[in-house]
């Protein structure tokens, strides 16, 4: 997106500490855990055995169980030799645990491929990316009046106390909920955005009805399948993201999460982890995983457990609590479905009035909340490697395109949406939280040394909010271990910082 993107270059400047800090010499009194466990090997389990690692030292083995792929809903399909971002693609440039990684990994960021974005009301283009940026603000300043400016200023303003949480993680500061971390960053403020619509939020800034209409409900339809009722918070998150400081991985997003893997020195078990049970022995309270491999069945014994994959029923692995009171950990709430089919072939630009494919200038459609629409976007998509000579396959040429739906295309509709294909390959997310159906956010720690990342998904899904989590686990996950409470929801972080330096 480049004419109705949203600037967040105000708060660039202010950041300049690193945001994975040097593991801290805190002062450790008992024995050190012997063994972690990590469920789930997407980015969150990924980054929290990086982070236990940075914590905790050599010593302590870490185990990642994962079921299926490293990455999680990291993915990639092949089209003809080449490889496409599946699941989540893309990466705001303040992200800085995600810059750090790649670094760190010495991975590369993909190159960006220029193509203009459009938005599609069900009958025709309502709103088309020029050449000239300046002419887009014009004309958005024309369309919706000061509309554009509130916005931006409210997720500047958003982004700029988010960010707060790089220098409170780089200080050693954890957090024992979603809560806490969001009143140290935020105050009531922040809560309160994750329970009220997005769009009362807008409209309460003085947002026009309109502009909500034809922008932000199209980026809030290709970002979470959802319409402008999903919370504030994840909202102004995805706002941040909708604009040009985007980028993504060299080869893959997913190269982040085996990297991290690699560099934490885990142990990746292809395995389902079938229960939990907490096993006490005197003092000593440790918990017995039983899982499934290919080849039978295991059972190890942890010091700390983290649950790094959605415990909503039908959505995570199906993980029984055995001994627990009250005995289940069962989250409430859905997983929203979205299915991406990745398509080979001629778009049909008729249906967005363009009949000659040569004149369609877009790369990417947006779509505005349309009864009846079957799909939330359509775009035009590059390779995880693009080589020097790359260039965007022309509308009148067979491309490779990527469609959001909600449900899987008929053939029909992919016969609407497309002249002629080659292939499709459908991939069906439980991608992140259906945001209406549950109220609430779910805790980070269950069980004394057992804890649930996936809950910051319901604050904001995003590739960082996931490793934002997985920091806060490994710091927390730490102080609780050497009973240092003075490192865990303090009050006053900003004050307290100035005065430490
Ligand atoms: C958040 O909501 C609570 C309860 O409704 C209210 O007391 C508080 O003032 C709100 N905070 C902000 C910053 O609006
Ligand atoms: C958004 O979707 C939810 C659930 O699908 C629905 O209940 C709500 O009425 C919709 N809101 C708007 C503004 O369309
Ligand atoms: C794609 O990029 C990754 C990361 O830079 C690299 O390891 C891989 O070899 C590349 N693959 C091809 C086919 O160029
Ligand atoms: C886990 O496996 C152990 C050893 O096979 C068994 O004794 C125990 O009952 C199992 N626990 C559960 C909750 O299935
Ligand atoms: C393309 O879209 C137009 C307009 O919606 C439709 O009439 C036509 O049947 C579609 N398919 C092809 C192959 O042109």
């Amino acid at each position: 997106m480049g004419g109705f993107q949203l600037l967040v270059f105000a708060v660039v400047a202010t950041i300049v500490w690193s945001a994975a800090g040097e593991p801290e010499a805190f002062h450790v009194d008992g024995a050190p855990p012997s063994k972690i466990a990590v469920v789930g090997a997407g980015i969150g389990g990924s980054a929290t055995a990086h982070f236990l690692r940075q914590h905790f030292g050599p010593e302590v083995q870490v185990d990642v169980f994962e079921k299926g792929e490293v990455g999680g809903r990291l993915a990639t399909v092949t089209v003809s030799n080449n490889d496409y971002e599946s699941g989540g693609s893309i990466i705001h440039s303040l992200n800085l645990h995600m810059q750090e990684f790649v670094k760190q990994l010495g991975l590369k960021h993909r190159r960006t491929v220029a193509g203009k974005t459009a938005v599609y009301n069900g009958e025709e283009v309502i709103l088309e990316e020029t050449d000239w940026y300046l002419l887009d603000l014009f004309r958005l300043w024309w369309r919706y009046g000061i509309s554009f400016i509130r916005l931006q200023m409210w997720v500047e303003e958003i982004m700029e106390k988010f960010m707060r949480i790089y220098k409170y993680q780089a200080h050693g500061y954890a957090f024992s909920s979603v809560e806490e971390l969001l009143d140290s960053l935020g105050g009531s403020g922040f809560i309160n955005m994750t329970r009220r619509p997005l769009s009362d939020s807008l409209l309460e800034l003085g947002v026009s009805q309109r502009f909500i209409d034809e922008v932000i409900a199209p980026v809030m339809r290709v970002n979470y399948g959802q319409n402008v009722s999903i919370p504030a918070f994840v909202g102004a998150v995805s706002l941040a993201g909708a604009q040009n400081n985007l980028w993504s991985v060299e080869g893959g997003n997913k190269l982040v999460c085996s990297g991290l893997l690699k560099m934490a020195n885990a142990n990746l078990l292809k395995a389902e982890v079938r229960s939990i049970s907490p096993i006490s022995s005197g003092e000593a309270l440790q918990y017995q995983l039983n899982f499934t491999t290919a080849t039978g069945t295991g059972s190890e014994l942890y010091d700390i457990v983290v649950l790094a994959t959605p415990l909503q029923d039908g959505v995570g692995p199906g993980l029984q609590f055995q001994g627990f009171t009250p005995p289940s950990k069962q989250m409430p709430g859905d997983y929203h479905s979205t299915v991406a089919t990745i398509v080979h072939g001629y778009l049909n630009t008729s249906i967005f009035g363009y009949p000659d494919p040569r004149l369609f200038p877009f790369a990417s459609v947006l779509t505005t909340e349309t009864p009846g629409l079957f799909f939330n976007s359509v775009a035009s998509v590059c390779p995880v490697n693009i080589s020097a000579g790359f260039r965007r396959k022309q509308p009148q040429e067979a491309g490779i395109y990527k469609v959001f739906s909600s449900q899987p295309l008929e053939k029909s509709q992919l016969k609407t949406l497309f002249r002629s294909y080659y292939s499709v390959q459908v991939t069906e997310w439980q991608a992140y939280p259906d945001y209406g159906s549950s109220q609430g956010l779910p805790p980070v720690e269950l069980h004394p040394n057992l804890y649930y990342l996936n809950g910051i998904e319901w604050a904001g899904s995003a590739m960082e909010m996931s490793s934002v989590a997985a920091k806060n686990i490994a710091l927390l996950a730490y102080h609780r271990w050497n009973k240092q409470t003075d490192m865990v929801d303090q009050s006053d972080l900003m004050h307290r910082i100035k005065t430490e330096l």
